[in-house]
């Protein structure tokens, strides 16, 4: 008779957090220069899934995605394949997407609606859409009485959670609430997802493409390069609008790099730069039409980052434009590759015929056929390919543009720092990067050169 001692322990394993100095040390402290090691090295990339997607949280699904029990998508949490799956209660949970056998995906689909669970094809284990192993072929498994079902099931994501309908989820038991992580950056974040009492929702599907880059050339762009835009984008502004997309000096002077915890946003204030460049002048109407009642809800400097040149990370590899409503994730396929998920975010409440032009608008902009998404692409896949170079990666790279322009600011929360052409955000990404090389515990991570920015210290430093 068996007695125990020797059945498989199936409980969740969530692999602990490790402390990597050597290559935290590959950012200088204050950010001004980064080593081409983090683009191009497989142990970097190795510390990066351990020590960044294994325990940061990562963007899952729009709620609107799967909105009834059953409902699920498939996504990345690193290069962990999951299921994101509307419970019967109404909650949200997602698992590895990986049977307990032999470790076979269980959901060969991208999404599916009102499912009763997942089955596996090697050996037909199936699970409900809470994880648990319900049935297994034959009498075999029935026929052995140290086979416990019970104590079998698809591997949950630790914890997650929603903000304002965007879902989370992090492999870390110990990660902070998801409000903690994003930290004052919550009022960035409402500038999309609070502008209206209705909410938000994803329209249409997501456009999936491929990218042989390193994941944090795209990411970093996304928190604050608009340097890029006016040289990049500048033939693509023209086929879209007839002419180039310019700031005026007023806008500039009022711009600003927001961040906070490595999550970063850069906005030039203009109301509607970016809705522009979807091409439908009524949108554009439209949306300054809407400006009051965003002013009277969010306040005049939020009303007008809804729609303005601008762009967004939340760390690591979720980003997003306001004004042209494209919402992505990289997701990293070792050091040189991404597969890019793209989604088209809108309010509920937006007349149909407006929700339509934003979501050919994206297609148009940032789409594998797009033409923003074009100009980048390539950039951003030389930059990953040359770093590769033996004696070319072992040059630094610089990130010193606008130091000394972190300013104090009454109303704006995080690091705030004067004007929009400097590389401020892609710092404290690549601190925060560091931090997370550096801290095996979220005490340190929460409290390190990236944390909110104690306001009176930093007058006095001033003063
Ligand atoms: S691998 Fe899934 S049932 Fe065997
Ligand atoms: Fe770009």
């Amino acid at each position: 008779m068996c007695d125990g001692r020797n059945l498989p322990d199936m409980r969740p394993v969530y692999p602990k957090a490790g402390a990597y100095p050597e290559h935290a040390a590959l950012v200088k402290p204050d950010g001004t220069q980064v080593d081409r090691k983090v683009f191009v090295d497989r142990e970097v990339y190795d510390a990066e899934l351990r020590q960044i997607f294994g325990r940061a949280w990562l963007f899952l699904a729009h709620e609107s995605q799967v909105l009834n029990p059953g409902d699920f998508i498939r996504t990345f949490m690193g290069e962990d394949d999951v299921i994101v799956v509307r419970q019967r209660d109404k909650s949200i949970n997602a698992f590895l997407n990986s049977c307990p056998h032999r470790g076979n995906r269980v959901c060969q689909v991208d999404s599916g609606q009102k499912s009763r669970g997942f089955v596996c094809n090697y050996h037909g284990w199936s699970f409900g859409i809470d994880g648990g192993l319900r049935g297994t072929d034959g009498k075999v498994y029935d026929a052995d009485p140290t086979f416990e079902k019970a104590k079998i099931g698809l591997t949950p994501v630790a914890q997650v959670q929603n903000y304002k309908g965007l879902i989370f989820g992090t492999f870390d038991p110990d990660a902070p609430s998801l409000e903690e992580f994003l930290g004052p950056f919550t009022y960035y974040l409402d500038v999309m997802l609070d502008n209206d009492d209705g909410g938000t929702e994803f329209v249409g599907g997501a456009i999936k493409s491929t990218m042989e880059c390193n994941w944090k050339f795209p990411a970093e762009n996304f928190v604050g390069d608009i340097l890029h835009a006016f040289w990049t984008h500048q033939s693509g502004a023209q086929a879209i609008l007839g002419g180039a997309v310019n700031l005026g000096e007023k806008e500039r002077e009022r711009a600003f790099h927001a961040t906070v915890y490595g999550h970063g946003i850069e906005t030039n204030l203009d109301k509607v730069g970016n809705t522009k460049t979807l091409g439908y002048p009524e949108l554009v109407e439209h949306t300054l039409g809407r400006f009051e009642a965003m002013k009277q809800r969010l306040g005049d400097t939020r009303a007008r980052m809804f729609g303005a040149v601008s762009s967004c990370t939340i760390f690591p590899n979720f980003s997003f434009l306001p004004g042209q409503s494209t919402f992505r994730v990289w997701h990293p396929k070792g050091p040189g590759r991404v597969d890019l998920y793209t989604w088209t975010l809108v309010n509920k409440n937006l007349p149909d015929e407006y929700k339509e032009m934003y979501r050919k608008g994206t297609m148009i902009t940032f789409s594998p056929g797009g033409v923003f998404e074009m100009d980048d692409g390539e950039n951003w896949e030389y930059a990953t390919r040359i770093n590769e170079g033996w004696v070319t990666r072992h040059q630094p790279l610089h990130y010193g543009l606008g130091i000394g322009s972190e300013v104090v600011d009454s109303e704006l929360p995080g690091h705030i720092y004067r004007g929009s052409l400097n590389d401020a955000n892609q710092r404290h990404f690549y601190m925060r990067w560091a931090e997370f090389m550096q801290f095996e515990n979220w005490d340190d991570l929460q409290n390190g050169r990236t944390a909110p920015p104690q306001k009176t210290r930093l007058n006095a430093e001033e003063g």
